[in-house]
Order: structure tokens, then sequence, then C-alpha cells
């Protein structure tokens, strides 16, 4: 396929502007390009064939199943979309009086109130725009509390060795000092472990639960109890909260402040890099330090005096917000754990039908998602996670999450989501099978897959670390 640029034919262009009625204005000495930018021109026809061709090449959730491990790429509602649409909550701006968007305020203060209630939780800040992003926050608020206290010798966050690459880079963007815990023979935090790394220097433990591992910790009350004993604070990971929305509550866990992945568990699409909000909830003792940008009916827009400062502008993703509130008034208060519980079945009854053909990772119940090792399939036949992921795509579907958890050798992590029919999975589950068998048969078809896609086997590295981002240095 060509790129736009290579179709571009000099002239040719699709806008059809009237001409200039208003006196022509002069830009500020200093700020005008130097020469003009080389846009490619085509008309609107060859734009439109461009861009779809080019969306027929992605693989998105609308196309098939996708397992994607911590990701929880589920199906997010048309009807969420068309109300983000809609014109009093698209034509509007931050800085207008409040009496203007009364509507939109009123809305803030539900999001809030629900997502409270969800996290156990009692303030929020809306402003946070992804998981990572949110943990950035939740760790500033942490920082400002124990200086608060006058306890600045606080430097060290505790994170255990399944937890998501984002956790300890968050830590360390905050100016911790991370100190990882193993984890136990059953996938979860080893108590041992934890209580010799806990001290007066320790800050707080950052945790997600489920791990991601798919393994909900049975000792998540000791853990935050030993954490809070030795004066630190509990961070609550949500990015797995699909698996436990409306059951369990982080706060009811010991967590002292959470971030939500308004992108995974609440119907804003995501892949690609955004729009996404990591709202971040907190309790009393962390609501002075907050980003200020919670509204509620009572209180109005809130201020707080010792706040960490802005982490993203007014109130963040406005729209993943109204995306939010959407699919939390049309779930309501049974519906969010109804998808829970159908996430969490959905994975444990993949992981029954494969298990005897795969290796999983930990035995027992999982939650919303599982691991699979294909460590003996490698040693035996020399077929990879990274083959089998690749022959998935021949087959139609996304692979899962591969490589991840770092601490399960050539792994799967499945998470089939609560919105994918039985029929969606019997079907993935026919397919990995069936791959199995090929993988012990004829090896070499799974090390050569995949066949059926525009490209095979890039350098994803290359490309993450050396991206070409403009066409021949323009
Ligand atoms: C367990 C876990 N924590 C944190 C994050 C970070 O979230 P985000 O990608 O929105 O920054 C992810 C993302 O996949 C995750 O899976």
């Amino acid at each position: 396929m060509k790129l736009i640029f290579e179709k571009s034919k000099k002239g040719r262009a699709c806008s059809i502007l009237p001409p200039c009625d208003v006196p022509a204005v002069p830009l500020t000495p200093g700020i005008a390009r130097h020469k003009k930018a080389a846009l490619p021109c085509l008309d609107e026809n060859e734009i439109s064939r461009h861009y779809s061709a080019l969306a027929k090449r992605a693989f998105g959730v609308n196309d098939g199943f996708y397992p994607l491990g911590s990701c929880t790429m589920k199906y997010n509602p048309k009807l969420n979309e068309e109300v983000a649409a809609l014109p009093g909550f698209t034509q509007i701006h931050p800085l207008q009086p409040e009496h203007t968007v009364q509507g939109c305020l009123r809305l803030l203060d539900a999001t809030s109130r629900y997502l409270r209630e969800i996290a156990g939780m009692d303030a929020i800040s809306f402003q946070p725009a992804a998981g990572a992003h949110g943990e950035l926050t939740g760790l500033l608020l942490f920082k400002a509390y124990h200086q608060s206290r006058g306890d600045a010798a606080r430097t060290k966050i505790l994170v255990p060795d399944s937890a998501h690459g984002t956790n300890p880079a968050s830590a360390t963007m905050a100016g911790f000092q991370v100190v990882n815990i193993p984890s136990n023979t059953d996938g979860c935090v080893d108590l041992a472990a934890l209580k010799t790394a806990l001290g007066p220097d320790t800050a707080g433990l950052m945790l997600t639960n489920p791990n991601t591992l798919g393994l909900f910790d049975p000792n998540i009350l000791e853990i935050t109890a030993l954490v809070r004993q030795a004066g630190g604070l509990n961070y609550y990971d949500g990015a797995n909260l699909n698996a436990i929305m409306g059951i369990v509550r982080p706060g009811d866990m010991g967590f002292d402040a959470v971030h939500f992945n308004l992108h995974k568990s609440f119907s804003t699409p995501h892949g690609g890099g955004g729009p996404g909000a990591g709202v971040v909830g907190c309790k009393k003792p962390l609501e002075p330090f907050l980003p200020v940008s919670d509204v509620s009916l009572d209180g109005g827009i809130a201020t707080h005096p010792e706040s960490i400062g802005r982490v993203r502008s007014f109130y963040g993703n406005f729209l993943v917000l109204v995306k939010a509130a959407a699919y939390l008034f049309t779930l309501g208060k049974e519906g969010v754990p109804e998808a829970a519980r159908a996430a969490v079945l959905n994975a444990n009854y993949m992981m029954a039908c494969l298990k005897n053909k795969y290796d999983v990772a930990c035995k027992g119940t999982c939650m919303h998602e599982f691991v699979l090792s294909l460590e003996t399939l490698k040693a035996k036949h020399g077929v990879s996670a990274l083959d089998l992921a690749k022959a998935l795509q021949d087959e139609g579907l996304h692979p899962p999450t591969i490589y991840f958890p770092l601490i399960v050798h050539e792994a799967l992590m499945v998470e089939p989501t609560e919105t994918e029919s039985l029929e969606t999975l019997d079907q993935a589950v026919e397919t990995f099978l069936a791959l199995h068998d090929v993988a012990e048969r004829e090896p070499e078809r799974l090390r050569s897959a995949p066949l059926a896609t525009v490209i095979g086997r890039p350098d994803d590295v290359k490309a993450a670390r050396q991206p070409i981002l403009r066409y021949k240095g323009q």
C-alpha cells in the first residue's frame, strides 16, 4: 500500500473555501513557518479511500475476539459514544460560567459518586489522563501526605514482582526508590519478604488485586494492615478492577488511593494511544493534596489548599467521563457486579477448556484473566509464545498479551472479558487447541506464521525505538 504522500499530485485539493471577506491579519513576527508545509495533495475521494484501506488493516474489538490480557478489551456500547457526542457535552468550554454548564457539573457529581462508591473512596480527581498518570498522581499524594507530617524519610515504595511495568516507573518518577517484593509459589505476595522490606523508610505499597497472574491475593487484608502498621500507605492499581467492580472495594481492602482505568472497565475504546482517563480516588487524609477538579452538588467545585497542583487541565478528558457515566447509569448497581462476574466466569471457562493441553501458570480459580506458559512447548518443539501469537493472527484472533507478567516464562495472558458469547469462547478454545496440535506435529508451521497478514514479523523493538515519523525528512 502506498503512503498518502506517494499518492499526492501537485495542485490536487479538496477544500472549497469562499474568498476571504475579512481583512487579513499578519501573524506575530517569528511564529510563521519559513517554508510551506509539505502536505499531501489529494482529492476527498482518494483521502477517504486511503483511510478506509488503513482502517481495514487494523484489528479492533469490532473485528473479532481480542483477549489481550491486562487490557480489558471489551465491547464498548455505541450508545455511550452517541451520548458523549451530544452537543451539550461537546460544544462547551471549561471556562464557561458555571450557571451555563449545570448539566455537565451534575453529571460529574454523579460520576464521582458512582466511582467513589465502587472504589470505597472519599474523594476523586478527574484529571489524570491514563492509568500510569493516575499512579504518578497517587504517589505524589503519598509524598505530600508524608511531607505534611514531617515524615520525609519515607522514600521507598514496595512493588510486587508481578506488577505492571508502569508501577515501578511511576514510583521512580514521583521520586521514590522502588523495592521489589517477590511472589510466593502461589503467585501472590510473599508475606515474609514483605515483612522484611517494611521499615521506617516505607512510603507505601503499590498493588493490583487481582494481580497480573489473574489471582486475588487471599492475604490482602494482612498485607495492607502490615504496610499501615509500618507507617506506609497502600495504593491500588485499578487496572484490573473489571474483575471485582461492585463486589469488593479497594477501600475496604485497606487501600488509601486508587486509580480507575476508565478506558478499560468503563466503556472507552482504547489501544493506539487514547484518549483515556486514570481518575484517582483517595481516602479523607489524602484529600487535601488532590489536584483540584472534584465537583459535588453540596460542595461545589472543590479547592484543596495543599494540592499537589494540576496534573492536567480542568476535569481531564471530560468526554471519557461522560462515557463512563453513561455506562454506569445503564448498568446500575446490579449490572456492574454482574459484568464483573461474567468476566470472571468467561476467563475460568476458557482456562478450564485449555488446561489439559496448555500449562496454566497458577493452578486453581482465576479472576478475569489467566496466564498460560509455553515453556514446555518451546523446550520440546521450539514453539514460543510469539509463534503461537502470530499463528492466532492467521486464524483471525487477536493474540493475548505475551511475555507478561515477566515472572512467567513464555507467558500468554488471556483476558476474554464479559462481552464475549459462549460461541466466541468455544471457537477461540478450538483454535487454541488446534494450534497446540500443530505445534506438536508441525512446529515449523507456527514458526513461520503469520502468513495471512499484511506484514509478518516486524522488528518491533526498532519500531518502538527508532520510529520513522516523517516522510522523507519533511
Ligand atoms: C495492571 C496495569 N496497571 C497499570 C496499567 C497502566 O495503564 P495505562 O495504560 O492506562 O497507563 C496497565 C495497562 O495496561 C495495567 O495493565
